[in-house]
């Protein structure tokens, strides 16, 4: 490797690593999807019969986003989970996706239909 090609590598560097720290930050519905299956929807079926009634229930405490971020958050924190926020924000934006359809607000995180 000649002095120049070294120099171009060792200054890509830092441009990698801000590239994968926006990649990890990319919110993934389906993932929180998976992570739900197997984390959260057995204990609400047991109570409701079915996933999705606990989320669509007349009278629901999840009414918009905030609440139900915090929720996914407080969920993971009671079970001990462990999860990080890529997680939470994934499971948030499946059950949003699915059932809950708030709005996205270009000035608040992150949340894709
Ligand atoms: C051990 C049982 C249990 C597990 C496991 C569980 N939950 Fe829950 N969940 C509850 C209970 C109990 C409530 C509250 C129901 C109530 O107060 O009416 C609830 C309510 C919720 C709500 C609010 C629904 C609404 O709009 O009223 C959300 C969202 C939720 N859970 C998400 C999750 C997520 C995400 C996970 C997995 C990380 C999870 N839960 C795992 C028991 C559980």
């Amino acid at each position: 490797m000649n002095k120049l090609s070294f120099i171009a590598l060792i200054g890509s560097l830092p441009f990698c690593l801000i590239l994968s720290v926006q990649a990890a930050d990319d919110i993934n519905p389906k993932n929180g999807q998976v992570l739900h299956q197997k984390h959260c929807q057995a204990c609400h079926i047991s109570m409701f019969g079915d996933e999705k009634t606990i989320y669509t229930r007349a009278d629901h405490k999840v009414t918009d986003k905030n609440k139900l971020d915090n929720q996914v958050q407080a969920c993971n924190q009671n079970l001990g989970l462990g999860w990080f926020d890529t997680e939470i924000n994934d499971t948030a934006a499946w059950l949003s996706q699915e059932y809950y359809h708030f709005d996205t607000n270009p000035d608040s995180d992150n949340l894709k239909h």
